[in-house]
C-alpha cells in the first residue's frame, strides 16, 4: 500500500523519482508526488489520482536537483485529494517526508504537535512526521546528545528519535532543506531497500523501482534507519548502534518489469504462465529421481525434523492467496491425510484456534508483505515463543518474495518463482502458489507414506504434462474468449460453479471478475447452489461452470442443468467434446484432459482471460483497478 521512492547521487532526481513510482504504481494510485531540494527550498509538486496526472505538471520543469522523494498512495487516512498526497512537510516547508504504512498514534501526536504551534494541512497520520522531525531538530540543535547517530548527522537523530516516537508499521523516507546531502530512510514493519549505484543511491518500497539503476540492494532490516549520502550508506538500528550490511545482488533485469508487447501486465502475466510452472517443476523436482535413490522426489529443502511430527496444517491468507490454500487444503488432505485448516489471515488474528501441538502454521502471500498474513504468523509465533515440545512454533511461507517481511518471519520459505507480477490482479504467482502445494504435498506424502510410489509418479508424470496443456488453452481459447467476453460487457451479476478441487477455482474466476471488470460475481461449490443461491438465476445471469471428469463430475453436470432449467446462459469450462457438451452447456471453453486432482493449473486460465477480456473491452484499467492496491500492507 503506497510507494515510496527517493535518490541521491549526481544525476537529476524528478525523472528518476519518477519512473520509479511509475513501477511502484501497482501500490496505490490515489495521489502521487514528489519533493527535492532547489534552490535551498523544498521544491513539492503533488497531484490527485493517478501518476500521469504528476507527469503533466512536471512536464516542463526543468529542475536538477539530485536529491529527492517520490510517493504513490493508496488512501487509508484522508480523502485522496491533493492536500493530503504525500510528500508532507513541516510547518516551516524545511523537512518533507513520504510514509508507506500506518502511523498508530498519529492523533496524540498530532494534538502534542499542535499545542507547540505544528500547523497541520492536511488529514494523514503521515503529517505528524515532519512535524515531529522538526521539534525534535530544535531540541537536538538546543541541547546535542553525544552518541554516534547525533555525531553523523543531526537530522539523522532527528529522525531517530521520531521513529521511536511512532506507532505502527512504516516506511519514512526524509530530506531536509537544511541538509540538502542526504536522505534518511527508516523501516519498522513496511518494506524498504537501498539501492548501490556509483555515487548515487535509491531507495524504494520494492525493487522494480530501482532495478533499471542497480542491482545492488540491501533490504532494511525492522527497526533499522539509514543515512543516504553520495558517499555511501550507514544503517544504524533505532538505538543508534550502528549495523554492518553488505548488499545482494539481484537476479533480476529491468525487462522483466516491462509490458513486452502485451497491452497490459495482466494479459503478459496470464501468458507466462506456463513458463512459471516449467520453472516450478524445474527447481522443486529432483532431477532423474528413481524411488531406489531413497529420497523424496521433491526439493523444497525442508529437513524431516521440521515436519517429521506434524499432525495438522493451519494456513492463513488473504484474497487470491486464500484461494491458493483451499487448494493446498484439498491437497493436503487428500494426499498427505493431514487434517488441514484455512483460515483469513485477518478473522485468523483476532480469533485464534487454540494452540495446537504438533502444528505447521502456513502464511501465502505472493507479496510477502500482507499486514494481516503476517500479523496472524506473528501472533502465532509470540504465543509459541516459549514452547519447545510440540507446542512450538512451526512457520512455513509460501512467496512469490522470499526476501520480503515474511521470507524474515518464518523458519522455512517455498519460493514460488513467479517473477515479479505486476498487474494488480493476482495470475501467475496464484499458479505458482498451486505448484507449491503441489510439491509440498508430495514432499509430505512420500514421507509420511500416504501415497504410494506409483501414484507419486503417475502425479509428477501429470505435473510435468501442464506446461504444454496451459499452453494449449492459450493458444486455442484467447481469441474465442475475447469475442465472448462482447456478450458480457453489459452483464451485471455471474456466477461461478465449481465443486472439489475446482471449488477454489470458481471462487477465483469470480473474484478476477469482480477486481477488474467491477461485474458482481459469485462463485459457489455447484452442490450448494440449490440452497439458496439458485433464486439469483435468470436469462441476464451467466453461469460459468468447471466440469471436470472425476468422482464429482456427473453431479456437477446435474447441478448445471438446474441453472439452465432458470433460462440462465450456462459456460462450461470442459474437456467434454462438442456433442456431448451441447446437451449441456450453451458455450464451451474446452480444456485439455487433465487429471481432476490437476486441473485447477488449466482450469483457471479461461477464468483469468474471461474477466480480463470482459473489463479490456469495457475499458477499464486492467492493470490498476480503482480502489486496489498490490500489496496490502495495513490490517
Ligand atoms: C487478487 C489479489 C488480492 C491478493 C491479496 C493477498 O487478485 O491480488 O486478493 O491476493 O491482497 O495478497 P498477497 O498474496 O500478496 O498476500
Amino acid at each position: 500500500m503506497c510507494g515510496i521512492v527517493g535518490y541521491i547521487g549526481t544525476k537529476a532526481a524528478s525523472g528518476i523519482l519518477l519512473e520509479g513510482l511509475r513501477k511502484l504504481e501497482y501500490r496505490g494510485y490515489d495521489s502521487a508526488g514528489i519533493a527535492t531540494i532547489l534552490d535551498d527550498q523544498i521544491h513539492c509538486v503533488r497531484a490527485k489520482g493517478k501518476l500521469n496526472n504528476l507527469q503533466e505538471k512536471l512536464d516542463g520543469e526543468d529542475n536538477p536537483a539530485p536529491l529527492g522523494i517520490g510517493h504513490t498512495r493508496w488512501a487509508t487516512h484522508g480523502k485522496p485529494e491533493e492536500y493530503n498526497a504525500h510528500p508532507h512537510r513541516d510547518t516551516e516547508g524545511r523537512i518533507a517526508v513520504v510514509q508507506n504504512g500506518i502511523i498508530e498514534n498519529y492523533r496524540e501526536l498530532r494534538e502534542q504537535l499542535k499545542a507547540k504551534g505544528c500547523e497541520f494541512r492536511s488529514q494523514t497520520d503521515t503529517e505528524t512526521i515532519p512535524h515531529l522531525i522538526s521539534q525534535k531538530l530544535i531540541a537536538i540543535k538546543a541541547n546535542p546528545p553525544n552518541n554516534k547517530t547525533a555525531e553523523a548527522s543531526l537530522l539523522l537523530e532527528a529522525v531517530r528519535q521520531a521513529v521511536n516516537e511512532l506507532q505502527g508499521a512504516f516506511a519514512i523516507a526524509v530530506i531536509s532543506a537544511d541538509f540538502p546531502d542526504e536522505l534518511i530512510v527508516a523501516r519498522q514493519q513496511a518494506p524498504l531497500v537501498i539501492g548501490f549505484g556509483q555515487g548515487e543511491y535509491y531507495c524504494a518500497s520494492d525493487t522494480p523501482a530501482i532495478v533499471a539503476y542497480t542491482r545492488a540492494v540491501l533490504p532494511l532490516e525492522n527497526g533499522e534507519i539509514a543515512r543516504m549520502t553520495r558517499m555511501g550508506v550507514e544503517v544504524y538500528n533505532f538505538e543508534g548502534i550502528r549495523q554492518r550490511k553488505t548488499p545482494r545482488t539481484l537476479n533480476w533485469n529491468p525487462v522483466m518489469v516491462e509490458k513486452q508487447g502485451f497491452r497490459h501486465y495482466m494479459l503478459k502475466e496470464i501468458y507466462e504462465q506456463p513458463g512459471v510452472v516449467r520453472t516450478c517443476l524445474e527447481t522443486y523436482l529432483v532431477p532423474d529421481w528413481t524411488p531406489e535413490l531413497g529420497i523424496s522426489p521433491i526439493r523444497l529443502g525442508i529437513p524431516d525434523e521440521f515436519y517429521a511430527d506434524i499432525n495438522q496444517i493451519q494456513i492463513v491468507s488473504c484474497g487470491t492467496s486464500w484461494h491458493a490454500s483451499l487448494v493446498g487444503k484439498y491437497l493436503l488432505e487428500q494426499l498427505a491425510q493431514l487434517p488441514t485448516a484455512v483460515q483469513y489471515a485477518s478473522e485468523f488474528r483476532y480469533s485464534p484456534p487454540p494452540m495446537i501441538p504438533n502444528n505447521l502454521l502456513i502464511g501465502v502471500t505472493q507479496s510477502g508483505e500482507t499486514a494481516d498474513t503476517l500479523a496472524a504468523l506473528e501472533m502465532d509465533k509470540k504465543r509459541r515463543k516459549d514452547e519447545t515440545g510440540p507446542l512450538r512454533s512451526r512457520l512455513l511461507g509460501i512467496t512469490n518474495r522470499a526476501e520480503s517481511t515474511l521470507g524474515e518471519l518464518v523458519d522455512r520459505v517455498i519460493d514460488t518463482q513467479a517473477g515479479i507480477e505486476i498487474g494488480v490482479a493476482a495470475t501467475k504467482t496464484f499458479v505458482a502458489q498451486l505448484m507449491a502445494f503441489y510439491f509440498l504435498s508430495l514432499d509430505l506424502s512420500y514421507r509420511r507414506k500416504t501415497m504410494t510410489i506409483e501414484a507419486i509418479e503417475k502425479m509428477i508424470d501429470g505435473l510435468r504434462q501442464l506446461p504444454a496443456q496451459v499452453e494449449s488453452v492459450l493458444e486455442s481459447q484467447e481469441r474465442y474468449i475475447e469475442e465472448l467476453a462482447h456478450d458480457f460487457v453489459d452483464t451485471q451479476d455471474f456466477i461461478f460453479l465449481g465443486r472439489g478441487i475446482n471449488f477454489p477455482i470458481a471462487l477465483e474466476g469470480a473474484l478476477k471478475l469482480k477486481e477488474i471488470s467491477y461485474i458482481h460475481a459469485e462463485g459457489y461449490p455447484a452442490g450448494e447452489m440449490k440452497h439458496g443461491p439458485i433464486a439469483l438465476l435468470d436469462s441476464k445471469v451467466p453461469v460459468v461452470t468447471i466440469a471436470m471428469p472425476g468422482p464429482v463430475f456427473e453431479k456437477v453436470l446435474s447441478n448445471a442443468q438446474e441453472a439452465r432449467a432458470r433460462d440462465a446462459r450456462l459456460i462450461g469450462i470442459t474437456p467434454m467434446d462438442e456433442v456431448e457438451a451441447a446437451e449441456t452447456f450453451d458455450t464451451l471453453i474446452p480444456v485439455p484432459h487433465v487429471d481432476e486432482i490437476l486441473s485447477p493449473i488449466v482450469t483457471v486460465i479461461p477464468m483469468q482471460l474471461l474477466s480480463y477480456h470482459i473489463a479490456a473491452r469495457r475499458g477499464l484499467d486492467v492493470d490498476q483497478p480503482r480502489n486496489l492496491a498490490k500489496s496490502v500492507t495495513v490490517e
